[in-house]
């Protein structure tokens, strides 16, 4: 019988840099479940309207380009790009619009797509911006939820999971632009020495 320090290293596998491993948080079978269930749950909210999917680039596109095709009905979509944690693992807190929107959202039902809440900053400034274009209807969708992390009072209509305040890499989100593309949410950690090397706490 391996030991309990054993059975949890086993867990962890190597990430792709010297330093760095990982280990499933939610299974890709787990996601897809989830999405389909919220993708119902919004349908069921507005069954007759187009919704108009705004991605914030670039951690929701995978979340996104599933929960678009789970929806049925009339569905659009655009994006923008907000600046984001750069290196490290912790938010500056300044929020920065780097691309905005392709198309007008006034009149829409417009549902913002994000990856994960973590302090709320970023979704509290893009419901600052959207709700002054008036939309028809303004709800968030959001995959993960790191509540214990939040700053700003902000919250989501619709959330996948929430998740214990850990830094959490696939299905769309990265460290350091890595990580996007494992199929399931995994927790990154790091080794004491690259740790050091990053500044994380
Ligand atoms: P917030 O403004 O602090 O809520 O941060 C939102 C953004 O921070 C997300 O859209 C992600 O890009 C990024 N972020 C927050 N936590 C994590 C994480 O655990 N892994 C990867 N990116 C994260």
């Amino acid at each position: 019988m391996p030991s309990q320090r054993k059975r949890s290293a086993v867990r962890f596998r190597p990430g792709n840099r010297p330093g760095e491993s990982t280990r499933v948080l939610i299974s890709r079978a787990r996601v897809r479940q989830r999405v389909r269930q919220m993708a119902r749950e919004i349908r069921r909210d507005f069954p007759q309207d187009t919704l108009h999917l705004v991605g914030v680039l670039k951690g929701s596109v995978l979340f996104l380009a599933d929960l678009a095709r789970e929806l049925g009905g009339e569905v659009s979509f655009d994006f923008l790009s907000v600046s984001s944690y750069g290196k490290g693992t912790n938010s500056t807190g300044e929020v920065k619009l780097i691309k905005d929107l392709d198309v007008s959202i006034e009149g829409r039902t417009v549902l913002v797509v994000e990856d994960i809440l973590d302090t709320g900053l970023t979704l509290k400034y893009l419901l600052r911006l959207f709700e002054e274009r008036k939309p028809k209807h303004l709800r968030v969708v959001v995959l993960l939820d790191k509540s214990e992390r939040r700053i700003s009072d902000v919250r989501a209509d619709y959330t996948g999971f929430t998740i214990p305040n850990e830094f959490v890499v696939g299905y769309g989100l990265d460290f350091d632009e890595r990580y996007r593309n494992l199929a399931d949410v995994c927790i990154l950690q790091f080794a004491q020495t690259a740790r050091k090397q990053l500044a994380v706490p």
